[in-house]
């Protein structure tokens, strides 16, 4: 049994500042969303890839980016306000397919995710049932409880930056998504521990960046660039 990739795309791309979607901006030569799309697609566990797009871009899904979703054969699905409608949306258009066994949720503004860490991330969720990527803080943090306080060191020793995929059994991720419906949370993980249910960590890659502002794309292009020999 396979696993269905989840790719939430239906954002604005506010922060980045472009007239149009982030994802759609060019990645040596190719769009940000197709990346991750195409990494996921050549993983031997992957059966099928949804996309959640806005109804706002829905059109250039259909059109201009036509040729790309056929090459992928990828699946896209209407997202929603809130990250966590898109995921939902994914959710609902695999639900009910027998030969799915797990869901990788993975943010399409993440092109740079290597096939060895899905690998890594995959095995560990088939062990568990639930695991994310993850990369450790790489600065000194400094905690201030009240504005005007003096700060406080925190020790990052134990403490990490969630990264995508993050992948889970199909009914795990469901029943967290019924039973926290309309509670926000920054990431499917957080859904999961609520309900009490372990979630790995697998060390990631901090490579796999996600593309928020104009100068992220700058340093993409520069890791794609170490990446190819
Ligand atoms: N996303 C989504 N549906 C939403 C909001 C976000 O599918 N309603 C997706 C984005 O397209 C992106 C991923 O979730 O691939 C991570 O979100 P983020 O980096 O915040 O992207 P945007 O929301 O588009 O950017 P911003 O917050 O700057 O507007
Ligand atoms: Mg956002």
């Amino acid at each position: 049994s396979s696993i269905a990739a989840i790719l939430p795309a239906a954002g604005s791309g506010r922060r980045f500042g472009s007239h149009e979607n982030k994802l759609f901006a060019l990645l040596a030569g190719e769009p940000i969303w197709f990346h991750a799309a195409r990494t996921l697609a050549n993983q031997p566990e992957i059966g099928r890839i949804v996309l959640a797009v806005s109804e706002h871009d829905r059109t250039a899904f259909e059109d201009r980016f036509a040729p790309w979703v056929k090459q992928l054969s990828i699946e896209c699905v209407l997202g929603g306000k809130q990250r966590t409608d898109s995921v939902l949306a994914g959710l609902d258009c695999v639900s009910g397919d027998k030969s799915i066994e797990m869901v990788a949720i993975h943010d399409a503004a993440r092109p740079l995710v290597r096939a060895a860490d899905l690998s890594a991330v995959f095995q560990r969720a088939y062990q568990t049932g639930a695991a994310l990527l993850a990369t450790p803080v790489a600065g000194t943090l400094k905690r201030q409880i009240n504005a005007g306080d003096d700060s406080l060191t925190v020790d990052r020793r134990e403490l990490w930056v969630a990264l995508t995929p993050q992948v889970f059994h199909l009914d795990l991720l469901q029943r967290a998504y019924q039973r926290y419906r309309g509670r926000p949370a920054t990431d499917d993980a957080e859904l999961v521990e609520r309900m009490g249910h372990p979630v790995a960590l697998v060390h990631g890659g901090a490579d796999n960046i996600k593309i928020t502002h104009p100068e992220d794309l700058l340093v993409a292009e520069a890791i794609l660039a170490c990446q190819k020999p």
